[in-house]
């Protein structure tokens, strides 16, 4: 591959500010990178919407995201639209190295010393044939709690304190107990990018020993892989500020107010319409 297309960017996209979990990974698994973020927070939340409008939006944004800036990798930072989209976007766009994220199952269940762990997700997420295949071929390797978790994306993209800890005090006391004894949750998935973000509201819930696996550090990993394996690594220059690019479908002071908080980044956030 050619100079030029590795010093092309890689582009990221979630429904909203939750894929920002994701960005921070990929930044600093692989800081000498160019990023193209968008947020489609003006069509969020994806994970109580049907599969089609998730897969039009996805669809949508990636070839936004290859027609405006010529990514040479797409990071599909969302476990909904990796659910409902990646298989067609991979059909559609097979020239393109396309990364996607999905709970991390396997280590839980790996790790778990009682055998229980929690899922929390978004409903479309579990309802999906790619999560169910997964849950199947983890049968008998762990007993799964799985959480629907309605109305938390929202309150993390309206940065609603009260209904952020609401909605996790009361998903995590409708999953059971836990805890490290026989027959607790020691281990809790966050099957959502936007859930790391209400952390704090979870340990307030569920205490500081239950283990959090989230997805953003592999993924970051698959894309170096990925990147390395088609020759399309950057050249490890510093960056000047601006090499990560942020943009929104909905309020630029939100995105910018969460880029500020979870990256300590400064962010010049565009606004967009993508149809
Ligand atoms: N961050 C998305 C995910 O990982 C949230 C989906 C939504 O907008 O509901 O599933």
């Amino acid at each position: 591959m050619s100079a030029a297309a590795s010093a092309s960017p890689i582009g990221v996209f979630d429904s909203g500010v939750g894929g920002l979990s994701v960005l921070r990974a990929l930044r600093a698994e692989l800081p000498h990178e160019r990023y193209i973020y968008v947020a489609d927070s003006g069509h969020a939340p994806y994970g109580e919407r049907d599969d089609a409008h998730v897969i039009a939006r996805s669809d949508a944004i990636a070839r936004y995201l290859r027609e405006q800036h010529s990514i040479k990798a797409l990071v599909v930072a969302c476990n909904t639209a990796t659910a409902a989209a990646i298989k067609l976007m991979r059909q559609d766009h097979a020239d393109l190295p396309i990364v996607g994220i999905e709970p991390a199952l396997k280590p839980a269940a790996a790790s778990s010393k009682t055998g229980v762990v929690g899922v929390m997700a978004t409903r479309s997420t579990l309802q999906s044939e790619k999560f169910q295949t997964l849950l199947a071929s983890l049968n008998g390797k762990a007993r799964f709690v799985l959480q629907a978790c309605d109305g938390l994306v929202d309150a993390i993209e309206r940065e609603d304190a009260i209904q952020k800890g609401a909605a996790c005090s009361d998903y995590t006391r409708a999953m059971g107990r836990f805890g490290s004894s026989e027959g607790e949750i020691d281990t809790l998935v966050l099957g959502c990018t936007h859930y790391p973000f209400v952390e704090l509201e979870l340990r307030r819930a569920i205490g500081d020993t239950v283990v959090l696996m989230e997805g953003g550090a592999p993924v970051a990993r698959q894309t170096r892989r990925l990147l390395a394996d088609k020759q399309l690594l950057a050249e490890p220059e510093a960056l000047a500020d601006g090499s990560t690019l942020f943009f929104t479908t909905g309020k630029a002071e939100m995105l910018a107010n969460a880029a500020r908080r979870w990256l300590r980044l400064e962010a010049a956030v565009s606004a967009l319409q993508i149809a």
